[in-house]
């Protein structure tokens, strides 16, 4: 695990930005693994920034998001979808046709698992994951207690996780109860993995991640194990190392 601590949010999004677009002027058709939440808005911004500057391309590259609610349509601005689109891909000449999140509107959830489950295959490896991480470890939506060998599965989140996201609704009765996430041992399969993490609230997680034992209860801490895993935060976030 390499651990690159910057100043701030600022400077953490963009050696974020600079590293994906690294894994994109090498490999010009590259799978990007791609997460949402508040920490990757900068990298993003970064990246859309890079593009309109013309130092990089988008038009061959495919990325597979991490999650998706359970019962949320892509026009609802709490969607990962309407997220993906808002905050990257409509800024970018990214095919939307390349870009894949699990449907959280599925009939049935398991065959929608199934059917992403296909897509990641026959995208692998990705080339570089972008993960944040909840307070509790979570990465994805893998939440405490789940298999390091999970692949893509449909999860009920933890109370501690709703009232994490119910900052984005309404009230937190609207926050979905579940979502489609990719399992852990599928972000695991990724070459390189990012995970990036901001602020104060983040650093005792993270010393358990960084410091702490291997276990399925701080699922990020299987990230020790990953050969080519780098952590950027900023110095709030790594107060605690
Ligand atoms: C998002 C995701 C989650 C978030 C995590 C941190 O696709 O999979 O694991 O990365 O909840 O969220 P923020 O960045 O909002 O603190």
């Amino acid at each position: 695990m390499k651990i690159i601590k910057t100043n701030s949010y600022e400077e953490m999004s963009l050696e974020a930005a600079k590293i994906i677009a690294d894994v994109i002027k090498e490999k010009e058709d590259a799978t990007l693994g791609l997460a949402t939440g508040s920490t990757p808005i900068g990298t993003y911004k970064n990246l859309i920034k890079m593009y309109e500057e013309k130092q990089i391309d988008f038009s061959k590259i495919r990325t597979v998001n991490l999650d998706e609610y359970i019962g949320l349509p892509p026009t609802d601005k709490n969607s990962y979808k309407y997220f993906m689109n808002e905050n990257l891909f409509d800024h970018i000449n990214i095919n939307k046709e390349n870009t894949n999140l699990p449907n959280g509107m599925a009939d049935d959830p398991d065959n929608e698992c199934e059917r992403y489950k296909n897509v990641i295959d026959s995208l692998e490896p990705v080339d570089v994951q972008v993960l944040g991480v909840g307070h509790n470890g979570h990465i994805g939506f893998n939440e405490p207690g789940e298999s390091f060998e999970s692949e893509v599965h449909v999860t009920n989140l933890t109370d501690r996780t709703i009232e994490a996201n119910k900052r984005f609704f309404d009230s937190i009765d609207d926050v979905p109860k579940k979502a489609i996430t990719m399992g852990i041992a599928t972000i695991m399969r990724a070459k390189k993995i990012i995970l990036i993490a901001s602020g104060e609230d983040k650093a005792e997680i993270l010393s358990k991640i960084i410091n702490g034992d291997v276990t399925e209860n701080v699922p990020a801490s299987i990230l020790q194990k990953h050969p080519d895993c780098i952590i950027i935060a900023d110095s709030s976030a790594l107060s605690k190392i």
